[in-house]
């Protein structure tokens, strides 16, 4: 059983972008039965599916935004089958998210290329230290997200730079190799309520970069919990 959290002091990072095509690219990769548990009280994993034409979204979605999530999440795992779970947390470090934190596997945090979301997102750290004190297999993964096209500096230097910002003693932190675009692909899931696995031909870049974040967390995933 696997869990893993996205998490951010800040919103409009991309939490619920990354949590909600993450998880269908899991479901895809490691087979098994995939749940996201939506615990934003803004109910935003749900709106990504409002538009959505046909079918379900491809995993089974709960809401979950409860402050005890820790102890109620294992179990209903448990009683779903659920193999896997991606819990999608609001902004900031309410007690939701906290909770949410406790028993995760993995933390994902996205990051904008910019100082701006790095400071947001420092405020985490404390937290995960604290956490990592009593689970030392949790993960943190830092992924660089809506990452601006064009040649310039603050894109290519921003897993660098994350690395050296986010290093602390006692935090298993790694930065993701693959970086999410913002992209216009992004928006048209979006609109549409689907992930961007769900374009057969006419999937684009953001389908790749999925693809292979997806590997990334795929193997993350198999270290932490092997
Ligand atoms: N990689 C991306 N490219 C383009 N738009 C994106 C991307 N990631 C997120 N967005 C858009 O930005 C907005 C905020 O993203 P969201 O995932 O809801 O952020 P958060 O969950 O961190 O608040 C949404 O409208 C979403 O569709
Ligand atoms: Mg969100």
């Amino acid at each position: 059983m696997s869990i893993i959290v996205t998490a951010n002091q800040k919103g409009g990072v991309g939490k619920t972008a990354i949590a909600v095509n993450l998880a269908h690219g899991l479901q895809r990769e490691l087979g098994g039965k995939m749940l996201v548990v939506d615990a934003d009280p803004g109910a935003s994993a749900h709106k990504h599916f409002r538009r959505r034409q046909e079918g379900d979204p491809p995993y089974v979605l709960v809401g979950g935004a409860q402050p005890d999530i820790h102890a109620r999440l294992p179990q209903l795992m448990q009683a779903g089958g659920f193999d896997h779970c991606i819990v999608d947390c609001p902004a900031g470090a309410s007690n939701v998210t906290r909770s949410a934190l406790r028993i995760a596997d993995l933390v994902i945090v996205p990051v904008q290329p910019s100082f701006c979301d790095f400071d947001a997102a420092e405020e985490l750290m404390p937290i995960l230290h604290d956490i990592s004190e009593v689970r030392n297999e949790l993960q943190v993964m830092i992924v660089i997200s809506r990452k601006l096209p064009g040649n310039n500096a603050y894109s290519k230097e921003a897993k660098a730079a994350a690395a050296e910002f986010f290093k602390m003693e006692g935090v298993s932190t790694i930065i993701a190799d693959q970086e999410i675009s913002n992209r216009a692909e992004m928006v048209r899931a979006y609109s549409d309520g689907k992930t961007v696995f769900e374009y057969g031909r006419r999937r684009g870049v953001s389908c790749n970069e999925f693809t292979n974040l997806t590997e990334e967390v795929a193997a993350c995933l198999h270290a932490v919990t092997a």
